[in-house]
């Protein structure tokens, strides 16, 4: 009787499985950013931790991006559904705009005295290791779980906070663009990813690497690059910026809930709908044209 019972209990839950909506294809823009000379050195509240923080996120895109591509890209010939081989073209496109930009971006910073070079070459000196050494499942998998990463991100703390409104309005819309494609790309390759068949154990186990190493890495380069820039001792930019992930509002603290979902056997991305956010995002920081 408690077999039946558990097995019914299984099957609601599997039941309970979000999918990509019908329809919803990643959109490939191609804006231009351009960083003039006049723009504050801290553009984000005017606090060295806050924006550093950011500049050390932005120093693993244009490398990670390329790896999360090529991830997807090698079991493209493998997909079968119509829609899901147009959101993997979108994805790609999304992917390879976004590290075409933030490599400027980073170019950008790295005149201004923030050194994001050594941090860039660090992390592509990580994925190549990880290119040698994982299998294409495993790969796909480390794709899929900062996939979750950068979903969170961008919902739960660019765009539903007041991180745009604080920063400088001439770096905020390359941020707003880049929130709004990882949120509408989210399940992308988590769907290809159930669609090769992918193992549970590989999905979750990687999810436990990159819960380990995404925080590491960002948080050991934010201490380089403060350190680099005089402000390691600047306990004031420490504790608001510490305030404001953990404390109040706390938002690192709040998408916790969310990140743990992710261990959960009917976990879909879409399971979260964050599209009326997005949508009130691209009405605000893209252009008309632009969608
Ligand atoms: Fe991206
Ligand atoms: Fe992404």
């Amino acid at each position: 009787m408690n077999a039946i019972a558990a097995i019914t209990r299984a099957t609601r839950f599997r039941r309970a499985q979000a999918q990509t909506p019908a329809g919803l294809v990643p959109q490939v823009r191609q804006p231009k950013f351009h960083f003039p000379d006049d723009l504050p050195k801290y553009w984000w509240a005017n606090d060295p931790a806050r924006t550093l923080l950011l500049a050390a996120l932005s120093s693993g895109f244009p490398a990670g991006e390329r790896f999360f591509i090529d991830s997807v890209r090698h079991y493209q010939d493998r997909i079968d559904d119509p829609q899901l081989q147009q959101a993997v073209r979108g994805f790609i496109g999304q992917e390879a705009h976004h590290s075409k930009e933030h490599k400027m971006l980073n170019g950008y910073l790295e005149q201004r005295g923030i050194g994001l070079g050594r941090l860039e070459q660090e992390i592509q000196d990580l994925l190549d290791w990880m290119r040698k050494t994982f299998t294409p499942e495993r790969q796909l998998a480390h794709t899929v779980a900062v996939e979750h990463f950068t979903a969170l991100m961008a919902e739960e703390f660019l765009l539903k906070y007041d991180a745009l409104e604080e920063m400088d309005p001439r770096m905020a819309p390359i941020w707003a663009w880049h929130a709004i494609e990882e949120s509408e790309h989210k399940a992308v390759a988590f769907d290809v990813y159930r669609a090769i068949g992918g193992s549970e154990f590989i999905r979750l186990s990687e999810m436990l690497v990159v819960s380990v190493l995404f925080p590491l890495f960002t948080t050991v380069h934010l201490v380089q690059l403060m350190k680099e820039d005089g402000q390691l001792g600047n306990l004031k930019s420490w504790a608001g910026t510490l305030n404001y992930l953990w404390g109040k509002p706390g938002v690192f603290r709040k998408l916790l809930p969310s990140y743990f979902k992710y261990y959960s056997p009917n976990f879909h991305p879409w399971n979260h709908d964050a599209r009326a956010l997005v949508a009130q995002a691209k009405r605000k920081w893209l252009d008309k044209d632009a969608g």
